[in-house]
């Protein structure tokens, strides 16, 4: 997950990339990951990208860390270009990766440890207000009473849920997230979405989440974009208007299907090499 710290107004632009280009590789094995990207995620979006596997879908939220450089064209964080000038960030990949020797609520608090102006005052804080922050979380996510038990106690569900908190912890105003639920059985994972939604819905950061889950996408976003492969590209934007609270009435409603239908189709196409806009 990533977390830019700049105060931005409603509808600001915090990702912005601009004729991306990325090409891996060197000499005569070069190889073009990504081409002509432009996508633009807004202050307040919840943005799901889906597209064919290996089609660049993780190589655009390395990008807005930071962790990968665009050969052409520029990424911009908070209105900032990515490398110019830091940005807090943060990122959650599919797998928890929580320290095993550290406590789940010592994990949750690991990026107020890190990242400013939390670090200054940890060692005053972890104690009262930051461990009551760390708290809170857990009851929205349903784990009261985990705080003191070490990962390995937890199940993967359980583990998800802590890995949330993790990346809220520091109210980030940008959360990125790469396939989050992606181990998950159905069942935890519909329930997730639940609980990921009201988040969403209390402070509204902006997300920018990555899945194959098609009804995912269309259950949390308010816009979808579709990607191409090799290379890939943005070759759609879709906005998803379902009103909220969406539950899994939601999912059975004729809009929705259609609409992951229509997502099925283009990203069946991509597979063949061949684009279509439904
Ligand atoms: N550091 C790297 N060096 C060389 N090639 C890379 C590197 N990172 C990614 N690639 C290649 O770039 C392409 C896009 O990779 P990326 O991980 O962004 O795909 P993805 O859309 O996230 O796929 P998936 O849905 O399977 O996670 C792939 O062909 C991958 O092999
Ligand atoms: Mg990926």
């Amino acid at each position: 997950m990533i977390a830019a710290e700049a105060p931005q107004e409603q509808g600001a632009r915090i990702v912005q990339l601009e004729n991306v280009q990325v090409r891996f590789g060197k000499g005569e094995d070069t190889f073009l990951a990504l081409d002509k990207t432009n996508l633009v995620v807004r202050n307040g979006d919840f943005v799901a990208m889906v597209g064919p596997s290996g089609c660049g879908k993780s190589t655009i939220l390395k990008l807005v860390a930071g962790l990968a450089r665009p050969t052409e064209g520029v990424v911009f964080v908070a209105g900032r270009e990515v490398g110019a000038e830091k940005v807090g960030i943060g990122m959650a990949f599919q797998n928890p990766t929580m320290l095993p020797w550290l406590t789940i609520r010592q994990n949750i608090m690991l990026p107020l440890k890190i990242v400013k102006p939390y670090a200054d005052t940890f060692n005053r804080d972890k104690h009262t207000v930051f461990r009551d922050k760390a708290e809170a979380l857990l009851a929205k996510v349903g784990l009261t009473g985990f705080g003191d038990r070490r990962p390995w106690e937890l199940s993967g569900g359980m583990l998800q849920r802590a890995n949330l908190c993790r990346a809220l912890i520091h109210s980030p105003k940008l959360l990125m997230l790469d396939e989050p639920f992606g181990a998950l059985d159905q069942f935890t994972r519909e329930e997730l979405w639940s609980v990921l939604q009201d988040l969403w819905m209390e402070t509204k950061p902006t997300v920018f989440f990555v899945t194959h889950d098609l009804r995912e996408a269309a259950f949390l976003a308010n816009r979808i974009l579709v990607m191409s492969a090799r290379p890939g590209r943005v070759t759609d934007d879709r906005h998803v208007d379902f009103a909220r609270p969406r539950t899994l009435e939601t999912t059975f409603e004729t809009g929705f299907t259609d609409l992951t239908n229509d997502l099925r189709r283009m990203i069946f196409a991509a597979r063949q090499g061949k684009e279509t806009t439904v």
